[in-house]
């Protein structure tokens, strides 16, 4: 299923249903496997209510969310933005019947083997959950606030018919609420959903400022008041029109070592300890459907789902640093180990400046390790240009700036020490003022009606001369 995943998304292709997938006891599962849902950057955009094309205007809503102060008050922020409007009125609409609770199973009878949980590559520990929306609260929050609420996609391995290994790392939000129940020697609620909307998954996904709720954002995107239903078994809400609900506890000691598992990066994780959900009830749909992903060397459908995101992420990055032009984290580097920025060039020591307050600037940039910064007539989207803007306008022995002990993905294993690592910034940006002392190149063009004609004159003579 892996192979011709990563087949059908390479040829663009649609979402694909495995009608009866084999389980583990050979026997055909009756709940059949959905892959691909965001297998192109149009079903992403999709997923978040927007067609490609107005992406950057739903970036722009982001960067308003993030502003704290804007500048001629909320009341104008409002009346620019009536998408901010609508999110910041959404309340959950609460419902006490629901479709994904249609089944009920408590207890023993909750058992995880009857899911068709994919085991994606040769070398992976066991059975892998992709695409999990995990909804955890903090200890003392009531179970119906659900500003307090953290959804996010962190994979659950599968240990037993009840236990799930909970991979949040350290710095995500599911981590943060576990320690505030650890705190206090208490077990955690939680419910894993999976099949939810595209607007909840992708929100759950996205690195939404810590102020706005994943589960309010998701229904400000979708134009409606999400609708939410108590758990059965946890003090916890899900979304009513999910697929299937996993409820839980997550003991405040115990872990178990999860992996090693194929990584996003292209190789395999090691083993590393993690929290164990204790499962107490599966709820689902009748007919239910199950989410799967693959991740593995891009492209995979986290890497274009990044692609879209970093879009998404150009007009909170320009609000603070107005003279970047375009930013380009290629997707065959981990969409977010390499950045290509293209800068509007103005004074000596700018490409400095603006590739050390992109590293600062916001939390996934902290793991960029190398900045290749650009002038705007070259584009960042471009290998032929970023080559030519290095072999041109760069000197080793000047424009590189090479940053030590700043923090990393631990997972990076070519790093010194875990978590900490070297950055790279290369200056390709032409030499302006005190930056050189030498004449500097003037760039060729030709006449842009010599070009169109010699074009066109081209296309009409191939054919004659047989090509
Ligand atoms: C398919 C997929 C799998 C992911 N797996 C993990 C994971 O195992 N652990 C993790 O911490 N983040 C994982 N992420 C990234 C987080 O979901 C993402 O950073 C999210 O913004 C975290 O939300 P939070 O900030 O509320 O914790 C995954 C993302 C996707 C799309």
């Amino acid at each position: 299923m892996t192979a011709v995943h990563r087949a059908v998304l390479e040829a663009g292709g649609p979402v694909l249903q495995f009608s009866r997938p084999v389980l583990d006891s050979g026997l055909a599962s009756e709940i059949p496997v959905i892959v691909n849902l965001f297998g192109t950057a149009e079903r992403v955009a999709a997923g978040l209510g927007v067609s490609l094309d107005r992406l950057d205007e739903l970036g722009a809503f982001l960067a308003a969310l993030r502003s704290p102060a804007p500048p001629e008050g909320l009341r104008d922020a409002l009346s620019r933005w009536p998408m901010l409007k609508a999110a910041l009125a959404t309340r959950p609409k609460m419902v006490k019947t629901a479709p994904v609770q249609a089944v009920v199973r408590e207890g023993a009878v909750a058992d995880l083997s009857k899911l068709p949980v994919q085991t994606h590559w040769p070398r992976d520990a066991g059975p892998l959950i992709t695409w999990p929306v995990v909804i955890t609260r903090p200890h003392g929050s009531s179970p119906q606030d659900l500003s307090c609420c953290n959804a996010g996609v962190y994979r659950a391995q599968v240990l037993d018919r009840s236990r799930l290994i909970m991979r949040w790392l350290p710095h995500r939000g599911g981590a943060a609420h576990h320690r505030s129940w650890v705190s206090r020697g208490a077990k955690m609620p939680v419910a894993v959903v999976l099949g939810a909307d595209p607007a909840t998954l992708l929100s759950a996904a996205l690195p939404l400022p810590e102020t706005v709720s994943e589960l309010t954002f998701a229904g400000a995107l979708g134009g409606a008041r999400p609708r939410m239903v108590p758990c059965k078994s946890v003090p916890l809400m899900v979304p009513a029109d999910a697929e299937i609900v996993l409820e839980g506890w997550v003991s405040p000691d115990e872990t178990a070592p999860e992996g090693p598992f194929g990584d996003h990066t292209g190789y395999y994780n090691p083993a590393e300890p993690f929290p164990v959900m204790q499962m107490s009830a599966v709820t689902h749909r009748e007919n239910p459907l199950y989410l799967s992903t693959y991740t593995g060397r891009p492209p995979d459908e986290p890497a274009i789902i990044g692609e879209v995101f970093n879009r998404l992420a150009l007009p909170t990055v320009q609000a603070q640093i107005p003279e970047i032009r375009d930013l380009w984290l290629p997707p065959a580097a981990c969409s977010y180990r390499v950045a290509v920025v293209s800068i509007e060039k103005r004074y000596p020591g700018q490409a400095r400046r603006v590739m050390m307050a992109l590293w600062g600037m916001l939390p996934q940039f902290s793991y960029t390790k190398m900045i290749v910064a650009v002038d705007a007539d070259a584009d960042p989207r471009n290998w032929d240009d970023i080559a030519w803007v290095l072999a041109t306008r760069m000197d080793p022995s000047r424009d590189v700036m090479i940053l030590e002990n700043t923090p990393m993905d631990y997972l990076d294993f070519a790093s010194p020490q875990p978590g900490l690592a070297g950055k790279i910034g290369i200056d390709a940006t032409t030499k302006i003022g005190s930056e050189t002392t030498r004449e500097w190149g003037r760039v060729m063009r030709g006449v842009a009606e010599d070009q169109a004609f010699a074009a066109d004159l081209v296309a009409r003579l191939m054919p004659e001369l047989g090509a």
